[in-house]
């Protein structure tokens, strides 16, 4: 008999928060976290670096299987992703990265070879595991389920602060273009589209503070047995 190993979902479109609040999630309780579209993100990267295309998905499923990847939390619990030893965390967060990884996420095969990457990180004490199919296909038996949301506009303008802080100037109106984009096609592809799973709390931050919304979270995880150290 193997131990029972608590696991939090965090679904939802970008830019909703749930990075920030799965992380402060995960080191309130003392937990692992997955950032489940950082392996999406870094299948695209990889493909780069090994000039495979994007449209070929027998390769990326090749590489999905392969590429040597590992994940960290630094001392400020920042999550660090590493490629074949090199820390390339900044680098997968552009915005193109994020509409490629969304095009290649399209493709079954690819989620079905990113399946197991997932489901290795349900380890003890426990797992907050961030994505848009956590609740409903990678983790669906996760004790507590959450779809985090904001309104479209809200969620770019976030973005927009966050590229304008680190001195990248880009149209507010394009970043609202680029974040509707997304949330189509992650919402309207046929292989594990971005749903609340049945059994989801939905959450919309689109008011909220980012305290606020954790206070909620830690209150769902309570709700199903899942207690703060
Ligand atoms: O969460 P993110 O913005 O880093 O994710 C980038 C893209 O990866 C997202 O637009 C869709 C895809 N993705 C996915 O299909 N399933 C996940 N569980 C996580 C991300």
């Amino acid at each position: 008999m193997t131990d029972h190993v608590p696991i939090i979902t965090v679904d939802g479109p970008s830019g909703a928060g749930k990075g920030t609040i799965c992380q402060l999630m995960a080191n309130r309780l003392g937990f692992h976290y997955l950032d489940s579209g950082a392996l999406y993100r870094l299948l695209v990267l990889a493909a780069r670096r090994h000039t495979v295309d994007l449209r070929n998905v027998e390769s990326l499923v090749v590489l999905a299987a392969h590429m040597d990847i590992y994940f960290n939390m630094n001392s400020e619990f920042e999550s660090q992703v590493i490629l074949e030893g090199e820390d390339i965390s900044a680098l997968i967060r552009g915005e193109d990265i994020g509409a490629d990884a969304s095009t290649i996420a399209a493709h079954i095969e690819v989620r079905a070879a990113l399946l197991s990457r997932q489901r290795v990180f349900a380890k003890s004490p426990g797992l907050v595991a961030d994505g848009r199919d956590m609740g409903t296909i990678v983790f669906p038996d996760a004790d507590a389920k959450i779809f985090l949301t904001a309104n479209p506009e809200i969620r770019a303008k976030r973005r927009h602060k966050q590229l304008m802080d680190k001195g990248k100037d880009v149209s507010l109106a394009s970043l609202i273009e680029q974040v509707k984009e997304r949330d189509e096609r992650d919402m309207t592809r046929k292989s594990s589209p971005m749903v609340p799973a049945h059994d989801a709390v939905i959450i919309d931050s689109s008011h909220m503070s980012i305290n606020g919304v954790l206070e909620l979270g830690l209150d769902v995880a309570k709700k199903n047995g899942i207690h703060s150290q």
